[in-house]
């Protein structure tokens, strides 16, 4: 095989450190990560080219692509739920504009290059929206086409950046007299929760459960913002990479949707809470909920049906919860915290 190029867009945020770690330990693949803000020495190290710029800049897209004949472009950048309600117009652009202009970026390179470029785009389970905690009680496994009635900004543009990629993939100048040159190869995933041991992430709604295990291991008290029987999906980090790997490598024709439902372990925060207390007994560890923020989780499914992703390409996480804490998580913010 030959040598790949691949874009990585919002290459400082948690996703982008394990796919760049990751790639970093394969031959023959080229990375180009771009976020706002400067990647540290470490990750700069396993990259191929580093640029600090703004999706939102056409002007610096355009040169970026003139300078790289990308294969695969994962478009990570994103402001996540929490701080996408914080600000709103901010999100919408970086979340709807800026995934806009990666897709017309990746319609531009596959025509020069003539061939099919792919889009790996992570969504997330905040594409759902349950009207309540009984709703969500009553619902089970959330399917693909089921409860896709977010009530968050970031949801809304997520759910609405995975229907442009499909139309991108499927529709796209349609109208023109001449068939279109360029084609996007769009596929993604709608990620539930992630949890990384060397990583924290910054704005989700779903961050109480890594910030309980890294205040823990930190030897730090955390007020976790939900209440104690909380459900949501968690995945740990690596299974998270491996997904969108997974997903890129399959044959297309394998391939019945775009957008496939990823899910591993199921916990409670109480049981979270309990995971992380077995291995720092001494953690202090109290539920305070924030309402508000409360009700988005509340809104989001207790699980999700990713027999689709099973079934079309292999999709298996590696860590249950319990493999996630023991092998995982526990040794990996021991390691990091340890000074
Ligand atoms: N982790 C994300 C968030 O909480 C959900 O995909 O915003």
């Amino acid at each position: 095989m030959g040598e790949k190029t691949i874009l990585i867009t919002g290459a400082n945020g948690e996703i982008g450190h394990g796919l760049i770690s990751h790639f970093a330990e394969h031959d023959g693949i080229k990375v180009v990560a771009l976020d706002l803000n400067t990647l540290d020495e470490e990750t700069r190290s396993k990259c191929y080219k580093t640029y600090t710029g703004d999706i939102l800049d056409n002007r610096f897209l355009e040169s970026l692509s003139t300078g790289h004949d990308f294969d695969v472009i994962y478009h990570l950048a994103a402001l996540l739920s929490t701080r996408a309600e914080r600000q709103p117009t901010i999100a919408h652009k970086v979340n709807v504009d800026g995934t806009m202009n990666l897709l017309e970026m990746a319609i531009t390179q596959s025509r020069l290059q003539g061939k099919e470029v792919k889009l790996i785009y992570p969504s997330s389970i905040a594409v759902y929206g349950l009207p309540d905690a009984g709703a969500k009680g009553r619902a089970g496994k959330v399917g693909e086409d089921q409860w896709a009635e977010p009530r968050t900004m970031y949801g809304i543009n997520k759910l609405y950046c995975e229907r442009l990629g499909k139309y991108y993939m499927n529709f796209y100048r349609q109208l023109d007299a001449q068939p279109m040159e360029g084609k996007v190869d769009f596929r993604c995933v709608r990620f539930p929760g992630l949890i990384s041991a060397v990583t924290l992430p910054t704005g989700g709604t779903s961050d109480f459960a890594p910030e309980m295990l890294h205040h823990a291991a930190k030897g730090e008290t955390y007020n976790c913002f939900v209440r104690e029987d909380t459900r949501i999906p968690f995945m740990a980090m690596p299974d998270g990479v491996s997904a969108l790997l997974r997903l890129e490598a399959a044959p297309r024709e394998k391939l019945s949707t775009q957008v496939y439902n990823v899910g591993s372990f199921s916990p409670s925060a109480a049981e979270l809470k309990r995971y992380v207390l077995k291995a720092f007994p001494s953690a202090s560890i109290n539920f305070v909920p924030d309402l508000k923020r409360q009700a988005i989780l509340d809104s989001w499914p207790a699980d999700v049906d990713d027999s689709l992703a099973r079934n079309d390409w292999g999709w298996k996480p590696e860590y249950d919860m319990a493999r996630a804490f023991d092998e995982y998580l526990i040794p990996g913010v021991s390691k990091l915290y340890k000074k």
